[in-house]
């Protein structure tokens, strides 16, 4: 059967992609299609045919079809980032100099600084200037590759502020080729006036900023940085069955800073994911295996602020499925490269370039509960794709520190070239 579609990629040296629908862990992490000169046909967004140049007679261009020639360069699904603080006001430089004297990343914030310092400035923001900076960094994320990422609100700490980070990242979703999927992250710190009342936020947490994300559809997912200092385990866990009771799904930043039991607490409350996990226990990676929970990885994290670097190898062997992210924020983590990412996984996680490529694009969409439209490049997956300037996959690994990001194909339509 022939069908003109209305995009057709050729030339395509090799396509690497991960094949399914759901993610992927232990041996299967690493189990990559690569085909050597490829097609690809895109009608409506949607991919219509894949396959080898031999087998492209069937999809006859039409006259308004765009043909794209990939030059022989590699071929990828669009990256998906699954954990980013996207919207705020106040970057932190400053923190800089401080962190080369040795001061704690947890120390800055016992000192009223740190993510406190960002929410002041966030709350006397607007929303319109809220979307700007949001605008600002998705327009890089997706000269980077990124696709469709992850947005955590967590620097309003208090209804009205709260409400408008995920209001603004609805807006963001609405104006921006990559998809934003909003997570809501009320319990991302004590806000300076409930210091002494820790009690009575996470009351207000669960009693009213919950119930009325939920009701608004503000948010998909429900997120706890669970820290020493910030949430323990119990409040954590009292929360995410608050949010999960209200429909959100839990996530929770386990074990980042401190072993607190984080990744075991993901497993039992049934979470989709349990990010950072730089300390997270054989324990815990057993019980997260065996309740199926995705481990977002931040390496960007590890190497800003100088801590471990989370047992990826332990993880993939231990069947939990692995992705990437960049955490994108202002505090521990100031980066919109997803690339620099996979560099940093490849080299300080000895993780393969083919566990990478999982991890950044079906993994990362199952951890967004997006396996079944996006992160794979199959007939009936929404077109996100990129045309890299690298021969084959190891090149983007190989020659880093720089853009290897050729052209941005979002939906079917070429949004970067
Ligand atoms: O994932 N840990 C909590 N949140 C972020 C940091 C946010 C900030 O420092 O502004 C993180 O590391
Ligand atoms: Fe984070």
């Amino acid at each position: 059967m022939t069908c003109n579609p209305d995009l057709l990629i050729k030339n395509i040296g090799i396509l690497a992609t991960p094949v399914g629908s759901s993610a992927k862990g232990g041996k299967e992490q690493g189990h990559i299609e690569l085909i050597e000169g490829a097609f690809i046909a895109v009608k409506d967004g949607v991919i219509t045919g894949v396959g080898k140049a031999n087998n492209l007679m069937d999809f006859k261009p039409a006259e308004n079809t765009k043909l794209i020639d990939a030059g022989g360069n590699l071929v990828t699904p669009g990256l998906v980032d699954p954990h980013t603080h996207l919207v705020f006001s106040g970057w932190r430089q400053k923190e800089l100099s401080l962190k080369l004297k040795g001061v704690k990343y947890l120390d800055i914030l016992k000192m009223g600084g740190g993510i406190l310092e960002t929410v002041g400035k966030t709350r006397r923001a607007s929303l319109e200037e809220l979307i700007s900076n949001g605008m600002k960094a998705l327009d890089r994320m997706l000269e980077y590759g990124t696709t469709t990422c992850e947005a955590k609100s967590g620097y309003g700490l208090n209804l009205e502020d709260e409400i408008k980070s995920l209001a603004a990242i609805k807006e963001l979703n609405r104006l921006h080729p990559v998809d934003v999927v909003p997570t809501f992250m009320g319990a991302h710190a004590v806000p300076a006036e409930y210091r002494e009342n820790k009690k009575e936020y996470i009351r207000l947490i669960v009693e009213e900023m919950i119930p009325r994300v939920a009701r608004e559809g503000l948010a998909e997912f429900c997120d706890v940085f669970c820290e020493e200092g910030v949430f323990d385990i119990e409040e954590s866990r009292y929360i995410l069955e608050c949010a999960k009771a209200h429909g959100l799904v839990p996530k929770l930043h386990a074990d980042e800073i401190t072993p607190m039991g984080g990744a075991r607490l993901a497993a039992e409350v049934g979470a989709l994911s349990a990010e950072h996990l730089i300390y997270a226990t054989d324990d815990g990676i057993r019980a997260m295996a065996k309740s199926g929970t995705i481990a977002v990885l931040l390496p960007g994290t590890s190497f800003y602020l100088g801590e471990s670097f989370a047992r990826a190898r332990t993880m993939i062997e231990e069947g939990v499925p692995v992705a990437l992210a960049t955490d994108f924020n202002p505090g521990s983590s100031p980066t919109e490269s997803l690339q620099l990412v996979m560099n940093l996984a490849c080299l300080k996680y000895r993780m393969t370039p083919e566990e990478v490529l999982t991890a950044v694009t079906l993994n990362a969409a199952a951890a967004v509960k997006r396996a079944s439209t996006i992160g794979t490049i199959e007939v009936g997956k929404q077109a996100d794709i990129i045309i890299w300037d690298a021969p084959d996959l190891d090149f983007i690994f190989y020659h880093y520190g720089v853009n290897l990001v050729r052209t941005v194909i979002k939906k079917g339509k070429v949004v970067v070239q």
